[in-house]
């Protein structure tokens, strides 16, 4: 059993990140829709059907916690289905590319919140843990099938997406 201050914070971090799974499942299926590469669109396919995993683990975990899903989900999965309808259209190396950044991101913030839950809530933690092999994974394969390094400014401002995303689900 969990104390009232642990499951608060364990709601609130798998709220934000069952919103990066709606984002993470917006990114790919944006991408597999203008994404012209054949292989290109089987990985996004792949990825995207863990990403669905991952969204289910995360939505069963916040109902066992008496948590509710973040308000704003359509918000991020319009902007990231848009986002990921865009990287596609740049060909192979920056849609890739862009994958590829954006899981290294998703995982470093992952590990983030593996600290933070602390050793109480053991389930969130299993899932997390599950979470980042698969990112990883995601990761490894776009940057293999040929992910090109994103120029700065591009993924500073995923970064402060991600931020954003990070805060409104937290608190709404
Ligand atoms: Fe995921
Ligand atoms: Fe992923």
């Amino acid at each position: 059993m969990l104390r009232e201050a642990d499951r608060a914070l364990s709601v609130r971090l798998m709220r934000v990140n069952h919103s990066g799974e709606v984002a993470a499942q917006a990114l790919y299926q944006g991408q597999a829709l203008t994404s012209h590469d054949a292989a290109v669109s089987a990985a996004m396919r792949h990825a995207a059907a863990e990403e669905s995993d991952h969204l289910a683990w995360c939505e069963q975990r916040l109902r066992e916690l008496n948590g509710r899903t973040s308000v704003l989900n359509p918000l991020w999965y319009a902007g990231s289905f848009a986002i990921g309808a865009l990287a596609g259209a740049f060909g192979r190396g920056t849609g890739l590319g862009f994958v590829a950044e954006t899981e290294r991101q998703v995982e470093s913030h992952l590990r983030s919140h593996i600290e933070r839950l602390g050793t109480a809530d053991k389930r969130s933690r299993a899932i997390l843990e599950q979470m980042t092999h698969d990112e990883m994974q995601h990761g490894a394969r776009a940057a293999s099938l040929g992910g090109k390094e994103l120029p700065v400014p591009v993924s500073v401002a995923m970064r402060l997406t991600s931020r954003l995303m990070t805060r409104g689900s937290y608190w709404l």
